[in-house]
């Protein structure tokens, strides 16, 4: 059973897109059954003689008989099928449509009767090509494409994971878009090439030497002029249903080839490469950030270094001014799972568009969950239940993130379908037996490497709730567990060894999940097979990111920072009560709690520190922020001393050992334990310092660099994007003189 099941599929034009849907359907489930209308009578009896389609007939007879109605017609012509199709549609019949523009429905859409607007959801395969017609269409049209749903507010839940079920039934990826965002979108990836092709065609066909031109053509000129042999109606249809992105787009667009008609006229090379290095790299950001950055094959980040200069900012004012810091990835990575696990639609704001929280975006869109966004931070999750998440198609990636590894191997372990996670070279080096364990006392059959690392192979499996006591304060570990716990049979509790993040046990209760904690016991527990209803999510600055300003400020004589909307959850403010021990100044302002957690703005000022030996109960609620500790340390007066903190060396890196290589360098004395380390205060030279990748200990010596009395030059920084996207430039407008430079 699935939601295709005894369903007849009405296909409304029978060319290229929707013939292919046609087949693609009949060759995932031969039982459907599928009808057809078209104009072109041959196509029709062509398709039912190959038998993909089971009947031809007009809309008035085939409407009132099908329960899913595609529109595979060009952008133009929707309006008017709609509205012959309206007063013939089933009560709960739903419907489609295949365009490639969207935003030009949504006035015509107002005068619809509201309960056919809740069962229309808008859709656009990215599969079309050049050919047309019936004869050009095949099965595997759409099979490793992207789909763009661009579901409405008024949609209901149902309508659109079905639509969601019968696109994925054809092998493609399912995306989500606003509908504004869709056409922006293509308007810049498709209706622009498109335009330029035809352009560039018709200018070089009315040149003199044409037929040398055509003749000589290199592979490339073929490629790009491919475009121009597209439909010719079809293609002025999408240009004057979407006019008002492309002509915004073609704007820059014509202001940018002017640019370089000039720089090429003045002989200014550099302004071309800056130029063209410039679209290189954004390319890599802007396809990663809307498609499944997975595929893309030449995703090799650039290697980024941070070189910042001498006492890297202004001396008269310090650190400075009012910030925002992205969103809290803990909270972001846990919005997008349980919102896929709930019923209903839930709403995310401040989102954290980094790369690892992305990767979980595109690992639930690959279990079939339809993401809208993310889009400034915004989000639309439309959840498919406890039960209903959807067999992953290929291996789930993970990226950077342990959080989304721990986490999502507690969750797949009780489907029951198989899954299999990766991660990059940081990830694929992380202990996972810390979650393996416990979830194999719970029945679960997870195969990992030799060392305990990933890939994980996870085969689903029935699971029963345990009684755990973590050997470690890891909330990834009791995350894991209580999300396994979700799908287990009977009761999960776990019993941490001290105060970890809660702001899993926190969301379970927004989301209405019934939750017991015992805080004497340091303890929570949930009985499986409940239900979670979709809510409200607004994710507030993230304090680790946060931690980064908290530090420059107060390291920096005449700082005065303040920072918005931080999250002041009391299992994450160890940085402030360790650095307020240190001597710091920090107040926090407007506390107020959002969602089920606490949020306020937090003034920082310059301040002396002080050496100290770190509270042990402070380790967890400080765990991801010890890198810029012990940069707070290196400018403080005497040692700082840390023991107990051995987890310190698994994470993205070993980070005791790569802050004590990077401050030995600078010059900062230290001393090295199993479990911690000693930090003497002192000055800060410069130098060339490795981040090892890692995005936190990147970030903590371009800190460090504010009190330099040399240059900092910090490599391999291109991870800084998993955690704090737009981190130079925020630098940059606190005061640091901070570069970023490709190398
Ligand atoms: C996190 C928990 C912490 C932290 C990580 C995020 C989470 O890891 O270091 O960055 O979101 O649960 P551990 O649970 O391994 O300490």
């Amino acid at each position: 059973m699935n939601e295709l099941t005894n369903k007849t599929i009405l296909i409304l034009g029978l060319g290229m897109i929707g013939g292919s849907l046609a087949r693609a359907l009949k060759s995932f489930d031969q039982k459907l059954v599928i009808y057809a209308t078209d104009p072109n009578e041959a196509a029709l009896q062509l398709a039912l003689k190959e038998k993909s389609i089971d009947r031809a007939g007009t809309l008035e007879s085939l409407v009132p008989k099908s329960d899913i109605i595609i529109l595979a017609v060009p952008p133009l012509s929707i309006e008017k099928i709609l509205s012959a199709i309206v007063k013939h549609v089933k009560p709960d019949a739903i419907v489609s449509d295949v365009a490639s523009v969207k935003g030009h429905l949504l006035e015509p859409l107002k005068k619809f009767d509201e309960e056919f607007v809740k069962r229309f959801v808008p859709g656009h395969p990215i599969a079309g090509s050049e050919k047309s017609g019936y004869a050009a269409s095949t099965a595997k049209l759409f099979k490793d494409r992207n789909v763009i749903l661009t579901p409405l507010k008024q949609n209901s839940l149902l309508a659109v994971n079905t639509i969601h079920a019968l696109w994925r039934s054809t092998g493609a990826s399912i995306l989500g878009m606003a509908v504004e965002k869709h056409d922006e979108v293509l308007a810049a990836t498709s209706h622009l090439p498109h335009l330029l092709a035809y352009a560039i065609v018709d200018v070089l066909a009315a040149q003199e030497q044409s037929e040398d031109i055509f003749r000589y053509a290199a592979g490339g000129f073929a490629d790009f002029s491919r475009l121009a042999s597209s439909d010719e109606t079809m293609w002025s249809d999408i240009f004057i249903a979407n006019s008002k992105a492309t002509e915004q787009v073609l704007d820059s667009y014509i202001a940018t080839i002017n640019r370089l008609k000039d720089a090429i006229s003045r002989k200014r090379q550099n302004e071309l490469i800056d130029v063209f290095g410039r679209a290189k790299e954004s390319r890599h950001r802007f396809i990663s950030k809307y498609f499944d950055a997975s595929k893309i094959e030449d995703m090799t980040p650039t290697k980024t270094s941070f070189v910042m200069d001498v006492g890297a900012s202004n001396t008269a004012i310090g650190v400075s001014g009012n910030l925002r810091v992205p969103g809290d990835k803990s909270i972001s990575h846990r919005s997008i799972i349980l919102g896929a696990l709930s019923t209903g639609v839930t709403r995310v704001k401040g989102f954290l568009e980094g790369e690892d929280a992305l990767n979980t975006v595109a690992a639930f869109r690959e279990m079939g969950v339809t993401i809208v966004g993310p889009d400034d931070g915004e989000l639309r999750i439309y959840g498919v239940g406890l039960h209903g998440l959807k067999a992953p198609r290929k291996s789930l990636y993970m990226g950077n993130s342990g959080t989304a590894m721990r986490l999502l191997a507690g969750l797949l372990a009780g489907q029951d379908f198989d899954s299999e996670l990766t991660g990059d070279e940081s990830l694929s080096g992380r202990p996972m037996a810390r979650v393996i364990d416990p979830l194999s006392k719970m029945g679960a059959r997870i195969h990992s490497n030799e060392q305990g690392t990933p890939p994980l192979k996870i085969t689903g499996t029935k699971l029963i709730g345990i009684n755990y006591h973590m050997p470690m304060a890891s909330a990834q570990v009791k995350s894991c567990l209580l999300l396994a716990g979700l799908n287990a049979h009977g009761v999960t509790e776990v019993i941490e060894p001290e105060v970890c993040r809660d702001h899993t046990e926190r969301m379970l209760e927004g989301f209405g999940y019934p939750l017991e904690k015992d805080q004497n016991r340091c303890a929570c527990r949930l009985t499986g097979g409940g239900e979670l209803a979709a809510t409200e999510i607004e994710v507030p600055g993230d304090i680790s990111s946060a931690a980064f300003f908290i530090v420059a400020a107060t390291i920096t004589p005449h700082s005065n920072l303040l920072l918005e909307h931080v999250g002041i959850n009391p299992t994450r403010i160890g940085v402030i009560s360790i650095l307020e021990e240190m001597g710091a100044d920090i107040s926090m302002a407007n506390e107020r709690v959002i969602g089920g957690e606490p949020v306020a703005d937090i003034r920082v000022k310059y301040s002396k520190l002080q050496g100290i030996a770190i509270p042990i109960d402070q380790i967890p609620l400080a765990i991801d922020e010890f890198p810029v500790i012990f940069v707070a340390a290196a400018c403080a007066e005497g040692d700082t001393l840390l023991h107990g903190a051995e987890e310190l060396r698994v994470k993205e890196s070993d980070r005791i050992d790569a802050m004590a290589v990077g401050l030995t360098i600078l010059g900062v004395e230290n001393e090295v334990f199993d479990d911690g380390i000693r930090v003497r205060g002192g000055g800060i030279g410069g130098g060339s310092i490795e981040s090892r990748g890692d995005h936190r200990i990147a970030m903590s010596f371009a800190v460090a660099a504010l009190r330099a009395t040399e240059t900092i030059v910090i490599n391999d920084c291109g991870n800084v994007a998993t955690s704090f996207p737009g981190f130079v430039d925020l630098a940059q407008q606190a005061g640091l003189r901070i570069k970023a430079v490709a190398k």
